[in-house]
């Protein structure tokens, strides 16, 4: 099972959520239950862990994994966005503990039938949860040219967005992983190939992105997350791109904030107390050795903010 997805940085995570025992601790992206042993290992003998995913498959493997601790492991397939609807479920008021490993594990990159690999023929689908919502087929079918441009553009950061939409709606109908890469890699002229990077990664990361709503509500969940914190409770974000980068360090500046009054304004009139204290002053990144182990570790950075 440990082959579904290497967590990443689980020292640090575990180290920076403080994680003790008696503690109760939740887990909004549980993959594997990669991070989430490393929680109930930590939280021994009687912390608690609520783990989601909104990924079945995710579900079940992390159900397998974790079945020797028993019911201190309770499993929701949900959106992370809902974290205080299924904490209520769970009559659960508060917590010491929150990480949210954003998002795809290497077990939905690598499985071909997802969709989500430019390496791997399989139908485009993309969607973690399986269940509902469209398809990366289905999407690149409904929006206009235009649409499709922006996505890659504003979600891949993509720079041959409007060629790749163009030749994506023009030959129209794409249903397959290789047949979109192999596009790509047909209209972005050769020599502007990334050297690094597959041509078609950007393509897939925007698509990715769009079908899986990944960015919207991002920064609601965070504010949400820290309201579901016991006072001294602490969350950790890794993120994988500057995108959600971004909207992480932007939250919890913002949260860390006391006063939100215009700068110009004598007399604070707001009256606001910060809400966090940012634990992690420059997001923490895999040390060399968890690079070389864990090459897809490359690019993720762990933010950590506490409740005051
Ligand atoms: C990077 S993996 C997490 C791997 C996990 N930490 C481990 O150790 O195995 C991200 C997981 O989050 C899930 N996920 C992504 N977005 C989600 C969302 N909005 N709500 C719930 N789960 C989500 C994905 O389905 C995937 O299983």
């Amino acid at each position: 099972m440990s082959d579904y997805h290497i967590p990443i940085m689980s020292a640090e995570v575990v180290s920076l959520l403080r994680c003790g025992p008696g503690g109760t601790y939740v887990d909004c992206t549980l993959g594997g239950g990669g991070h989430s042993e490393e929680l109930l290992k930590a939280s021994s003998p009687d912390g608690r862990l609520i783990g989601i995913d909104r990924d079945r498959e995710a579900i079940d493997a992390a159900r397998k994994r974790l079945t020797p601790y028993g019911e201190r492991a309770s499993f929701v397939h949900s959106d992370y966005k809902s974290v205080k609807e299924v904490l209520e479920g769970e009559g659960i008021a508060e917590v010491d503990g929150i990480l949210a490993d954003l998002g795809v594990s290497s077990w939905q990159l690598d499985s071909a039938g997802r969709g989500f690999s430019f390496m791997k023929e399989g139908p485009l689908d993309m969607r973690m949860d399986r269940s509902s919502g469209e398809t990366a087929a289905e999407l690149i079918e409904r929006l206009s040219e235009r649409e499709l441009s922006l996505i890659l553009w504003q979600y891949g950061e993509e720079k041959w967005a409007k060629l790749i939409a163009r030749a994506i709606k023009a030959q129209g109908d794409i249903g397959t992983t290789l047949e979109l890469a192999e596009l790509v890699s047909r209209v972005v002229p050769r020599k502007a190939h990334p050297k690094r990077i597959h041509v078609a990664t950007r393509t897939f990361q925007g698509l990715r992105i769009a079908v899986n709503e990944e960015l919207a509500g991002l920064d609601r969940f965070l504010i949400d997350a820290i309201s579901m914190l016991r006072d001294g409770g602490r969350l950790a974000v890794i993120t994988f791109h500057s995108l959600e980068d971004r909207i992480v360090k932007r939250v919890f500046r913002n949260m860390s904030k006391p006063c939100i009054c215009p700068p110009d304004l004598p007399l604070c009139a707001c009256g606001k107390a910060a809400d966090v204290r940012v634990v992690t002053g420059k997001a923490v990144s895999p040390t060399v050795e968890e690079l070389e182990r864990n090459p897809r570790s490359r690019s993720a950075r762990l933010r950590v903010a506490e409740k005051i």
